[in-house]
C-alpha cells in the first residue's frame, strides 16, 4: 500500500491550496539509516526554497524523493499537483522538472551546443525544439558565439552555468539545484549564483536549492529550511530565522549620544537597577551599550529617560543577529534534542 497522499497535518493547512511543491511527513530510511524523518514543507510558485544544512543532513535525499528518483519510506509529496507516490505520475513529474545533481558529469569533449542538445534528446525533445531551446539558453549566457567550443575550454564557473542551463533545456517549471556551487572557487560560485537569480527574474519558475553554504542560502533563497539529521529544525525567511532566535533572547543595543555619555550611562545604569530586563551597561566614547531581552519595552523607556535627563540621542541601534549565529545555535539545539 502506498502512503496516503493527504495527511491532515501538513503545514499552512487551509492557507495555500496550490503549492507547486509539497512534502508531507516525508521519510526515507536506507537500511538502518534514517536519512529523512517526517519532513513537511510547501514551496510556492516563483520561490527559491533553500534546504540548508551540513553534510548528511538529508538535503539530497529530499530532492531525490521529490524528483521521484527515490521512493519514500513514509509520507508523501506533490510536484505540480502530481502525487510523487503515485506510480502513474512519476514519469510526468520527471518530464516537468529540471534537476542539477551534485557534481554533475562534465562532458568535456562535447561543445556547449552538443551538450545541451544531448540533454534535450534525453527529454525526448524533437531536434528543432532542442536547437531553439539551446540557442535561447546559450544566448542568455552570452556564449552563443562560443557554442562550438568544447566544454573543456570553458572556465569552471561557465561550465557550471551550462550545467544549470542544461536543467532548463525542456523549460521546466520546477528546478532542483543540488549544491550548485560546491567545489567552485568564490568567483565562479558568484557567477553561478548571479545566473540563478537571473533565471528567477526572467520568468516564473520554482526552485528548490540544496546548499551547505549559509551565505548562499541567504543570498538566493526566499525561504530557508534548516535541515539537520533528517529533520527540518527551522523554516522561514532569513529575517524570520534571525528574529526567531532573537525572540526571548538578549539583544545588544547601542545608544549613540551627542555628549555627556558617561553621565547618561549612569542614568541607564540607574534604570537597569530597577529593571531586571536591562543588563551589561557599558560606555565607550559617545556610545552606551546594554543588553535586553525585551527591547520592545525597554528601548522606549531608555530613550525617554535619557531625553528627560537632557541627553541628545543621535541613534539607537540593535546589533543584528547574524544568520550564522542562528544557524549554529539551531544546529546545536537539534543535536541536543536527539
Ligand atoms: N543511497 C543511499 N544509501 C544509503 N544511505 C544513504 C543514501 N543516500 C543517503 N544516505 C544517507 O542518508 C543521510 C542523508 O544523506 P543526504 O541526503 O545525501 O544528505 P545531504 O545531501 O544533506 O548531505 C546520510 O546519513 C547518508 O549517508
Ligand atoms: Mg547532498
Amino acid at each position: 500500500m502506498r502512503p496516503n497522499s493527504a495527511p491532515d497535518n501538513h503545514p499552512d493547512s487551509g492557507l495555500n491550496h496550490n503549492p507547486v511543491i509539497a512534502a508531507y511527513n516525508l521519510s526515507k530510511t536506507f537500511g538502518q539509516t534514517a536519512a529523512l524523518r517526517d519532513v513537511s514543507f510547501e514551496v510556492h510558485a516563483g520561490e527559491i526554497f533553500g534546504l540548508l544544512g551540513p553534510n548528511g543532513a538529508g538535503k539530497t535525499t529530499t530532492v531525490r524523493l521529490l524528483a521521484c528518483l527515490y521512493e519514500p519510506t513514509g509520507g508523501s509529496g506533490k510536484v505540480l499537483g502530481l502525487d510523487i507516490t503515485d506510480e502513474d505520475s512519476t514519469e510526468r513529474i520527471r518530464e516537468r522538472i529540471g534537476m542539477l545533481t551534485e557534481s554533475p558529469g562534465l562532458y568535456d569533449r562535447l561543445n556547449a551546443l552538443e551538450y545541451l542538445d544531448f540533454f534535450g534528446d534525453l527529454y525526448g525533445m524533437p531536434a528543432a525544439a532542442r536547437r531553439a531551446s539551446a540557442e535561447r539558453l546559450l544566448k542568455m549566457l552570452g556564449i552563443w558565439d562560443r557554442r562550438t567550443d568544447r566544454l573543456a575550454k570553458y572556465s569552471k564557473g561557465m561550465k557550471q552555468k551550462i550545467a544549470v542551463a542544461r536543467t532548463l533545456i525542456h523549460d521546466p517549471q520546477v528546478i532542483f539545484l543540488d549544491e550548485p556551487t560546491s567545489g567552485l572557487d568564490p568567483e565562479s560560485a558568484k557567477v553561478v549564483r548571479d545566473y540563478v537569480l537571473e533565471l528567477k527574474a526572467e520568468k516564473q519558475r520554482t526552485f528548490v536549492l540544496c546548499t551547505h553554504n549559509l551565505a548562499e542560502a541567504e543570498r538566493l533563497c526566499d525561504r530557508i529550511a534548516l535541515v539537520n539529521q533528517g529533520r527540518i529544525v527551522a523554516l522561514g525567511t532569513a529575517d524570520e530565522l534571525r528574529a526567531r532566535l532573537a525572540g526571548g533572547r538578549e539583544r545588544l543595543c547601542k545608544l549613540h549620544v551627542r555628549e555627556r555619555a558617561a553621565e547618561l550611562a549612569e542614568v541607564v545604569r540607574g534604570l537597569a537597577a530597577g529593571h531586571g530586563d536591562i543588563s551589561g551597561v557599558e560606555q565607550a566614547g559617545d556610545v552606551i551599550t546594554y543588553s535586553t531581552a525585551d527591547a520592545e519595552k525597554m528601548n522606549p523607556l531608555i530613550v525617554e529617560t535619557v531625553v528627560k535627563a537632557g541627553g541628545h540621542i543621535v541613534a539607537l541601534n540593535e546589533a543584528e543577529q547574524s544568520l550564522e549565529n542562528v544557524y549554529l545555535e539551531l544546529m546545536h539545539d537539534s543535536r541536543e534534542a536527539d
